[in-house]
């Protein structure tokens, strides 16, 4: 038998509401992942392809009023399709690892719990678009609604389709990923993000070192 063993790539999702911290967390985490010499791809979603960020700048901008929750399961969806197919997948069977600003739990969270989609329908969606791919963890990053809000509003331009939303549907997408960490313990990780950003940061790499790293 020849050929050396290369083992496939870790999937690391970042998830959260508004301004909880998950954009500088991924940062950090990727200067963590450099010092290890390990060789990864940062992206996002939606987007992280051409096409998926031009599905991105329909989803947000303009008014919350423009799609129903319907429209963007289907637009997030066929983004994320793109992504996994030309991005995230090849990189994982060619060992490289994935750090990803947003995934499949922000639709379960924004259009699901949050948005009225029942969850088996998106789930039917999912399996179509990307089969059975899951993240092998994925860290959600927990702040209260006014404090998160308080922050987008410092440092948002365009891109506030979502932050305009009613604050009832805000407290639901914390309360729907509160839902998801505990359902699917074994892969999230609930984080408080009121915390100082580098206490996050060392919570995080301690535990993606431990779990993953633990010869590096
Ligand atoms: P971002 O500001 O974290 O980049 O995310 C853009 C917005 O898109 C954010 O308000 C959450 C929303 N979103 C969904 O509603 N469903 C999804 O599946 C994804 C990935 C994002």
């Amino acid at each position: 038998m020849t050929g050396v063993y290369q083992p496939r790539g870790r999937f690391i999702t970042f998830e959260g509401g508004e301004g909880a911290g998950k954009s500088t967390q991924v940062r950090s985490v990727a200067i963590f992942l450099e010092r290890k010499g390990i060789d990864f791809v940062l992206t996002r979603e939606p987007g992280g392809t051409s096409g998926a960020e031009a599905i991105r700048e329909l989803l947000v901008t303009g008014s919350p009023a423009r799609w129903d929750s319907t429209v963007e399961a289907l637009l997030n969806t066929a983004s994320r399709r793109d992504h996994v197919e030309r991005v995230i997948r090849p990189a994982l069977e060619k060992g490289r690892w994935i750090l990803c600003d947003r995934f499949l739990d922000s639709t379960m969270v924004y259009q699901g719990y949050a948005g009225g989609i029942q969850i088996a329908d998106l789930e039917r969606l999912t399996a179509f678009a990307i089969g059975t791919l899951k993240p092998d963890i994925t860290f959600i990053l927990d702040i209260p609604v006014a404090e998160g809000l308080a922050r987008t509003k410092r440092r948002r331009g365009h891109e506030n389709r979502f932050e305009n939303r009613e604050d009832e549907f805000h407290e639901a997408v914390r309360i729907g990923f509160q839902k998801i960490a505990q359902r699917a313990s074994q892969r999230c990780v609930l984080l408080d993000a009121t915390q100082p950003e580098e206490t996050v940061t060392h919570r995080i790499t301690s535990i993606i070192q431990e779990k993953f790293l633990i010869d590096v």
